[in-house]
This record gives C-alpha cells, structure tokens and sequence, in this order.
C-alpha cells in the first residue's frame, strides 16, 4: 500500500487554488541586495500574476506588482494601512490552509511510522485532533472578518516540510519547526485584536495557541527520544529544523529583528520546551536576509515599473487597492 504522499496529491474541493511553492521560498534565498531583490522578483513576475488571476490577491498584484508580498509579509499588520484589510485576510487565510495542512502532516505523522511507539501515535492523534478544530476556528474567523475560504491562492510549502521520511526529522520540522512558526504568527495576531479590539478573536486565537505549545512540546520530546543514545543524529535533527527555520523567516520578516513583521515569540517558545541558546540560534538564522530598507527600495523599484507597463501615462497613486 502507498505510504508516503507528495504535496501535489493533497486533495482539496473547487474552492481552493494552488499556488506554485517557489514563490513561497523565494524570499528565504535573497541577500540584501536591491538589484538581485528586483530580478528574482521579475523572473517570477508571469507565474505570480498567473497564481493570484481571480482571487482577492489580484488587486494588490495590480496594485504592487509582484512583490506585492513583500509588502504584505514584511509590513507589521496595521489596520490603518494601505489594503490593510485586505492584508489581514490574506494572513488568515494563509493560517487557515497552514492548519489544513498541520491536520494533514500530523495525521500522516500518525501513518507513516507503524513501527513508532503507542505514545507518538497518540501524541500525533491529539495533534490531528487539535488541527481539525483550528481549522473550524480559523475558517470561522475568517468568515468573521469578511474573507471566505478560497479567496487567496493556497501555497502547500507548509506540508512539503513534513514530507521528511525519518520520524525524528519529521517532529523537528513539523513539531518544532513550523509549531514554534505558529507560536510566533499566533501571539503576533493576539496583538493585534488587542489593538483593533476584537475580543472575538482574540480569545479564539488564545485558546489555538495553547495547544500549539503542547504541539511543539511533542516535538520537543519525540526528537531527544528517537535519536537518545545518538548525539550525530540529534544534530542532523537541530540542522533539517534550522533549514525549515530559515525557510519560514521569510528573508526576515518573521526574526528578532527590530523591523521583524513577525517577532519571535520567545516566552511562548521557552514554555514549550526551546531552551534560551536553541532561541539565540533561531534569532540568528531568521534574521540573516535582506534588511527592510532593502525590500521597501526593491518594492518600490518593482511597483513602478509594474505601473509603467501596465499604464504609461498614469501616476502609480492612482489605483484602487493602494488606498
Ligand atoms: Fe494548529
Ligand atoms: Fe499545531
């Protein structure tokens, strides 16, 4: 029986639309460099256009032009800004699919390893569980602010990281990876219904944070008990987790950084069982990448030219989602 499934096999309903994953990993690669920034940005540029055709994307593309996600990532969510709205959505929509997936990594979690220990299998049906009640929350809190599910295009990146075949490589990107990503996407959005004062969402997203720290807990544990006795593959672990880590900083956007949009949610994550030096470690990884000067001069450069080929004559404030 076929055991391990490729992300391009996930099954999703008519609603949803995929997303080539390299446009998600593009930022993970870029120095800071305004030039190399711009290039990478236009050799994507058709494919990027193609991916947001007939979604709520659209408009920031024929707004921004192709780094329209630059400034949706590397901005802090302000609902005073420019399309902030329309940023919000496309972030929880963005936790929405991550949650889809979480369900869908954890589950295989549970599939792929028959010879893993009773305890893991019901760590990882816990997890199942908890996933597929975030699912239902995010979905409703997207309702909540006006989106729907199927507006924005769907990345499945998320999921490639839990493709790994090893069940300690697995926990330490799924686990403590990607859970201690949600940690610090969860208490960045705690923030801001505190700001925008929507208590709604504010205690829904509380209460999905609990469980992400036991997730990454899971993590925590399963990883020092499959590699116990083995001090070489324990470090083959910390290295696939820090490769997944600088993948999710997004070049930056989610660090320690000052002008982070993301900042890590170091408190969080030492509950959960990260200790200070793996924190100092992450801080250090995340923050490498271009420097936020450097994306908003590429942005500009970007958007400019886009407005210049879209229309010639126009002035670039003239568009309806810049507003
Ligand atoms: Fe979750
Ligand atoms: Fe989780």
């Amino acid at each position: 029986m076929k055991r391990f499934i490729q992300h391009e096999e996930l099954a999703r309903d008519s609603r949803f639309v995929r997303q080539d994953n390299r446009q998600s990993t593009l930022l993970a690669a870029l120095p800071d460099d305004v030039d190399k920034v711009v290039d990478a940005f236009e050799q994507f540029s058709d494919m990027i256009e193609a991916s947001v055709k007939g979604t709520a994307a659209e408009p920031l593309f024929e707004a921004y032009g192709p780094a329209f996600a630059l400034t949706v990532l590397n901005e802090p969510l302000d609902p005073d800004a420019p399309a902030g709205t329309t940023r919000l959505l496309l972030r929880m929509h963005g936790i929405f699919v991550g949650e889809v997936q979480a369900l869908e990594g954890s589950a295989r979690s549970l599939w792929d390893f028959p010879d893993a220990p009773w305890e893991f299998k019901m760590n990882m049906a816990r997890q199942a569980w908890d996933e597929a009640r975030h699912v239902q929350i995010f979905e409703k809190l997207l309702t909540h602010l006006g989106g729907e599910v199927g507006m924005f295009p769907e990345s499945t990146f998320l999921f490639e990281c839990a493709c790994s075949k090893d069940p300690a490589m697995r926990v330490a990107g799924v686990n403590r990876g990607l859970e201690g990503l949600a940690c610090d996407v969860f208490r960045d959005m705690i923030r801001y219904a505190e700001k925008t004062g929507d208590e709604k969402m504010r205690q829904a997203i509380d209460y999905v944070l609990a469980d992400e720290l036991t997730h990454v807990r899971f993590g925590s544990e399963w990883v020092y008990e499959f590699t116990k006795d083995d001090p070489e593959y324990l470090e083959r672990t910390r290295e696939y987790r820090r490769t997944v880590d600088k993948q999710f900083s997004f070049g930056g956007a989610r660090s320690d950084r000052e002008d982070a949009a993301i900042p890590i949610a170091w408190e969080d994550r030492l509950e959960a069982g990260f200790t200070e030096e793996e924190l100092e470690d992450l801080a250090s990884i995340s923050s490498s990448g271009p420097s936020r000067k450097t994306l908003v001069e590429a942005a500009r450069i970007l958007r400019e030219r886009h407005l210049a080929k879209r229309a010639p004559s126009k002035q670039p404030e003239t568009t309806e989602a810049g507003r």
